[in-house]
């Protein structure tokens, strides 16, 4: 057994989805189903043996216990966190609680559990943490490696990068085998519509702005989140104890460059009835406080050390993640309306 903490939001869902088509060893979910959870991601896990579900905080102390001791898993896989930047600005409390002090009594927890294993048992805490660490590129810089030093500059970065320090220093003072992976931009199915890509589908297909911060010549390193999930598992089953591993996609766009490509897509796809490209909706607006000008990853340790590679291009991505969302439009109308939180106050009363 293994336990994925936020494992109903988006990288966590794909990736219980991708490790259960993989293997059958079985996933405890625990997830606090805050706006962004969504157990609707996993509905084709109803009935399979090999999930269950735990509804609740990573920062409980006692409820983590429990399932740690009752569960006896080999690995933990912390996805749990605030993730979007935006929110972080306007409100950061959420971020401290739990990407800080929630990873913390997670390792807390982990690490009696560890220390009670009989010698030789296998046990790993995965990290999962994000390039925003490392601050902002120029445009002339080489990429982010697993070197560059920490210089986090919203709410969002700097609790992952506090969570990632406290998460290392696990390893260094008392030798749990921890492993932090960093990742660039994801994108794909089960992507909550406040982010930039499924944000745009999603305006775009509702005939409303799409909205550009500044000058839209920031740029993001995107990764297809089942590639993403690939190298969550080689990391894991591979990985050294106390190494950190970069993870990107070798593809720097602009955010222009993506929206254009996206409305290019939606013309294709879903063409307008008047006959206007989508791309008459973008909007320029004021831009984000802050703004990271310039993510890039160097993923040449994970290549070289554990011969993970992205499968997709950003053009075979991006099209199956278009026709996920053209697909999919309960879905997305299910999380814009409201009616998913109903049923989880109903569902969790
Ligand atoms: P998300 O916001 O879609 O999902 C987060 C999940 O964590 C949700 O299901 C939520 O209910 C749950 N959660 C939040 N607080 C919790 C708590 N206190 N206890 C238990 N569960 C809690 O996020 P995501 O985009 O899937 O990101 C997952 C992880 O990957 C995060 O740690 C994020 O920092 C990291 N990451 C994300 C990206 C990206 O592009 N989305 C890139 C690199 C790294
Ligand atoms: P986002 O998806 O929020 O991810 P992150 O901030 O973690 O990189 O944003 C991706 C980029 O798109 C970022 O440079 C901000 C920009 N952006 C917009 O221009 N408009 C939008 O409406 C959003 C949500 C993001």
């Amino acid at each position: 057994m293994i336990l994925v903490t936020g494992g109903a939001g988006f990288i966590g869902s794909n990736f219980i989805l991708d490790w259960l088509s993989h293997n059958d060893e079985p996933v405890l979910n625990l997830d606090a189903l805050t706006y962004a959870g969504n157990l609707h991601n996993l509905a084709s896990l109803k009935g399979d043996p090999r999930y269950t579900f735990v509804h609740g905080n990573i920062a409980d102390a006692s409820l983590v216990a429990g399932l740690l001791s009752r569960h006896a898993p080999t690995a933990i896989i912390n996805f749990a966190a605030e993730s979007h930047v935006d929110r972080s600005i306007h409100g950061p409390e959420d971020f401290i609680q739990t990407n800080i002090l929630g990873t913390f009594r997670l390792l807390e927890a982990a690490r009696a559990y560890w220390s009670s294993l009989p010698k030789g048992n296998a046990f790993r805490f995965l990290h999962i943490s994000t390039d925003e660490v490392f601050g902002t590129l120029s445009p002339a810089d080489p990429a982010f490696d697993e070197q560059t030093p920490y210089q986090p500059n919203s709410p969002y970065s700097a609790s992952k990068a506090a969570s990632d320090h406290l998460v290392r220093a696990y390893h260094h003072t008392y030798g749990m085998p921890v492993l932090t992976t960093n990742c660039s931009n994801n994108y794909g199915p089960y992507h909550f519509p406040e982010k930039l890509i499924p944000l745009v589908i999603h305006n775009a297909l509702q005939g409303r702005p799409l909205p550009i911060y500044g000058d839209g010549q920031q740029i993001r390193d995107w990764l297809y989140v089942r590639d993403h999930c690939n190298a969550v598992r080689r990391v894991l089953e591979a990985g050294e104890p106390g190494q950190t591993y970069n993870i990107g996609g070798l593809n720097e766009r602009t955010n222009l460059e993506v929206v254009t490509l996206l409305c290019d897509i939606l013309d294709e796809r879903r063409p307008k009835a008047d006959g206007t490209s989508y791309s008459h909706q973008i909007t320029y607006v004021t831009d984000r406080p802050g703004h990271d000008r310039r993510y890039a990853i160097d993923a040449r340790k994970i290549q070289e050390q554990l011969g993970w590679r992205p499968a997709e291009t950003f053009d075979s991505g991006i099209r199956k993640t278009v026709e996920w969302y053209l697909e999919n439009q309960a879905w997305v109308k299910d999380v814009t309306s409201g009616n998913y939180r109903h049923w989880i106050e109903k569902q969790y009363a």
